[in-house]
């Protein structure tokens, strides 16, 4: 008898749980699976504009501040940076490797002071034809003359100040690819 009775308990028990259970998923509605977060997101910005490195550096050959320097019909410098030592002379040996005439593909080494627009430099040099295209002003630390195919010229200086510098062949429309560092250490 008294087992009977906790049975019957027990079964009770057992069903009241169930409907809970059953009552309990039934009745409550199913919740509203989070709405996906409004699309209105900024445009992604742009990643920032690194900085144009240019080329990869090309060592000109530097022995004991002397410099080899070469270029070709092709309208390039060999070399798109010169690494000489500070509080020494440095002389630049330039090359013209091709063998079209200065008229058509002359080639000259400017090197300029800190500071100097290059481009704004070259575009008034453009004009300077009758003084080998070395424009007036003192923007100029160093220069040679303008070179024909096969031929070739040297320029010897004190090296400038420690720091980076520019290099360029101001004949006209070749700054853009015939530039360079100049590195004083
Ligand atoms: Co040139």
């Amino acid at each position: 008898m008294r087992n009977k009775t906790i049975f019957s308990c027990l079964l009770v028990l057992v069903g009241a749980l169930a409907l809970a259970g059953c009552t309990s998923s039934n009745d409550e509605p199913a919740k509203p699976s989070p709405a996906p977060a409004a699309e209105n997101k900024p445009a992604p910005t742009p990643e920032p504009a690194e900085p144009a490195e240019g080329p990869p550096a090309v060592q000109a050959k530097v022995v004991s501040n002397v410099v080899e320097l070469g270029a070709g019909d092709d309208m390039k410098f060999n070399a798109n940076e010169i690494r000489v030592e500070g509080g020494k002379k440095v002389t630049v040996n330039l090359t013209h490797l091709g063998k079209l005439p200065a008229a058509n593909m002359g080639h000259n080494f400017v090197l300029l002071k800190k500071g100097v627009d290059l481009q704004a430099f070259a575009l008034r040099a453009m004009n300077a034809g009758e003084t080998q295209y070395i424009p007036e002003g003192d923007e100029v630390i160093v220069h040679t003359k303008v070179l024909g195919g096969g031929e070739s010229t040297s320029v010897t200086f004190d090296a400038p100040e420690p720091g980076t510098y520019e290099f360029l062949c101001t004949f006209p429309g070749h700054f853009a690819v015939m530039q360079g560092r100049f590195v004083v250490s």
